[in-house]
C-alpha cells in the first residue's frame, strides 16, 4: 500500500496507524485498506485516460458503499455484475448513468431494476438477452443503451496469449462464424435498444499488452463490418479489465498512463487503417485499482516445524478470507509486522484454521525463525477478490474491512458475528 512504513519500535504502520493498535481495536483477521492509496490509484487511472475515455471500476474485485463514494468523488464509473452490486452502487449514490451492468445470465428482475434505475449501459452477453432486454425496455417505454460483448478468440495468460478459433467459455458472443455481426444486426433492429458499442474482456492478471492489441484489432474489424453493412459507426468500445498487479516481487505491472497510452494508440491506429472515426474507449480495471491497497492482518496461532520439510504457521483466518491460493494456485508474500527480528529466515507455509489440508494462504515464504504465537503477520495485495470471494466455510466469520487514512481508522465493512450467521438459519 502507499502509506506503509515502520515506527521506531519496528511495528509496521499504515496510513499513520500501527498494526498492533489496529489488531487491538478491530481484532484479527482483518483486511486493512489504505484509502489514500485507493484514491491515488483510482485518480491515476482517471487522469491517464483523460476526458476522451471512461474508467469503470469493476466492483466484483471489492465493493462497499464507502468504495462507491470514493469512486464517485474521484470521477470513476462503476461496472456491476449482479443485482446485489447494483443495489450497493445505487444505495451509496452512484448516479445510475455512470453504471454498466454485466453478466452472462442476468435475471429478468435484475434487468428490470437496471433499466428502471436508468443504468448507463447494459452489456449484452447472448442472443436471448438481446431480445429480453429489448422487450423489457420497450415495455417500460425506454430505449436502453447497450454494448454487445464479443469474444475475440484471444485467450490471455499472464505472460503470453494463445489465439484460438473458438473460445470455449461461457462469456460473450464469438466473432467467429459471424455470430457477433449477427448479434449486432438483430440488436440494431430492436426499438428497445440503442447499440452504443462493442465490449471485449480477455482475461485477468495480464502483463502482456499484445492480447489487448489483437482484441482491439478484431473489435475494430467488427466496427468496420458494421459500418460497411449498416452505415453506422458505433461510438464506443470497451476493452474490459484484467491488468495485472504485483503479488510477489516477480510481477512487474505497468503504470496506468502506459496502459492508457498503449490502448489508445492501438485503437486509433486500427481505426485509421479501417478509415473509421476513433470510438470512445472505456476500460474496467478492478484488481489494478483495489488489489494493492489492502493487506490481510492475521495473528499467528501455532508454529509447527516439520523436519526436513517446512514450518507450518497457522493463522486465525484462511481459505474463507482468501480462496485465491487454493482456487488458482495464486502466489502471495507475507511479512512479520508486529516487530522486527534478527533471526534467520525459515521456510514456512502459512495456513488457515479450516478443516481442509488445502487451506493454504501463502504456499512458500520465509519468516524469521523466532516467529511465535501472538505475532502479527500481514499478507499484502489482498484488496481484490479476497473479501469479495470470502465464505463462511466451517461457519467461520468473515473479517471486517478497515479503512485507514491520515492517522484514522474506520470500519467500512464490519466483522460478521455469530448472530449474523444464526439469523439466516431459520430451521
Ligand atoms: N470486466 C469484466 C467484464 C470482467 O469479467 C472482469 C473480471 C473485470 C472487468 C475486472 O478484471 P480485473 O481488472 O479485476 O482483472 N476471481 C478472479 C478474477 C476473476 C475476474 C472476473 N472478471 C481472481 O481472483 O483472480
Amino acid at each position: 500500500a502507499h502509506t506503509v512504513g515502520r515506527d521506531a519500535d519496528g511495528v509496521v504502520t499504515v496510513g499513520g496507524i500501527d498494526v498492533k493498535r489496529l489488531a487491538e481495536e478491530f481484532g484479527t483477521p482483518a483486511y486493512i485498506l489504505d484509502e489514500e492509496d485507493f484514491r491515488i490509484r483510482a485518480r491515476a487511472w482517471r487522469t491517464a485516460f483523460g476526458h476522451d475515455a471512461d474508467v469503470f471500476y469493476a466492483g466484483k474485485a471489492f465493493l462497499s458503499r464507502a468504495v462507491v463514494r470514493w469512486l464517485h468523488e474521484e470521477g470513476l464509473n462503476l461496472d456491476v455484475c449482479s443485482g446485489g452490486e447494483l443495489a450497493t452502487a445505487l444505495s451509496a449514490g452512484m448516479p445510475a448513468e455512470r453504471i454498466a451492468f454485466h453478466g452472462n445470465n442476468k435475471s429478468a428482475g435484475e434487468i428490470e431494476r437496471a433499466v428502471r434505475a436508468g443504468v448507463g449501459r447494459i452489456v449484452l452477453d447472448s442472443f436471448q438477452e438481446i431480445v429480453r432486454v429489448a422487450h423489457l425496455a420497450q415495455s417500460l417505454g425506454k430505449r436502453q443503451q447497450v454494448q454487445i460483448r464479443v469474444t475475440v478468440g484471444v485467450e490471455a495468460h499472464t505472460h503470453e496469449f494463445i489465439a484460438t478459433a473458438h473460445e470455449d467459455q461461457k462469456f460473450g458472443i464469438p466473432l467467429a462464424g459471424g455470430q457477433a455481426a449477427e448479434a449486432v444486426r438483430r440488436a440494431l433492429q430492436l426499438d428497445g435498444l440503442e447499440v452504443i458499442g462493442i465490449h471485449s474482456h480477455i482475461g485477468s492478471q495480464i502483463f502482456d499488452m499484445s492480447g489487448f492489441e489483437v482484441a482491439a484489432h478484431r473489435v475494430v474489424g467488427l466496427l468496420k463490418d458494421i459500418r460497411d453493412e449498416h452505415g453506422v459507426e458505433l461510438p464506443e468500445i470497451d476493452l474490459g479489465g484484467g491488468l495485472g498487479i504485483a503479488y510477489t516481487s516477480d510481477d512487474d505491472p505497468r503504470e496506468p498512463h502506459e496502459i492508457a497510452k498503449a490502448l489508445t494508440e492501438i485503437v486509433s491506429r486500427a481505426c485509421d487503417a479501417a478509415r473509421l472515426r476513433t470510438p470512445r474507449i472505456s476500460v474496467e480495471p478492478g484488481r489494478a485499482i483495489v488489489g494493492p491497497t489492502a493487506f490481510t492482518l492475521y495473528e499467528v496461532g501455532t508454529v509447527k516445524p516439520l523436519d526436513g520439510l517446512r514450518t507450518y504457521v497457522s493463522v486465525d483466518g484462511g481459505m474463507s478470507d482468501n480462496i485465491r491460493t487454493a482456487l488458482y494456485d495464486a502466489e502471495y508474500s507475507v511479512a512479520l509486522v508486529s516487530r522486527t527480528s534478527g533471526a534467520a529466515p525459515m521456510l514456512c507455509r502459512v495456513v488457515g484454521k479450516h478443516c481442509e489440508s488445502g487451506d493454504i494462504v501463502v504456499k512458500d515464504a520465509f519468516l524469521p525463525a523466532d516467529l511465535a504465537p501472538g505475532d502479527l503477520i500481514a499478507v499484502p495485495a489482498t484488496g481484490a477478490y479476497c473479501r469479495s470471494m470470502a465464505s463462511n466455510y466451517n461457519h467461520v466469520l468473515r473479517p471486517p474491512v478497515v479503512a485507514v487514512r491520515d492517522g484514522e481508522a474506520r470500519v467500512i465493512v464490519r466483522r460478521e458475528t455469530e448472530e449474523d450467521l444464526l439469523r439466516l438459519d431459520v430451521g
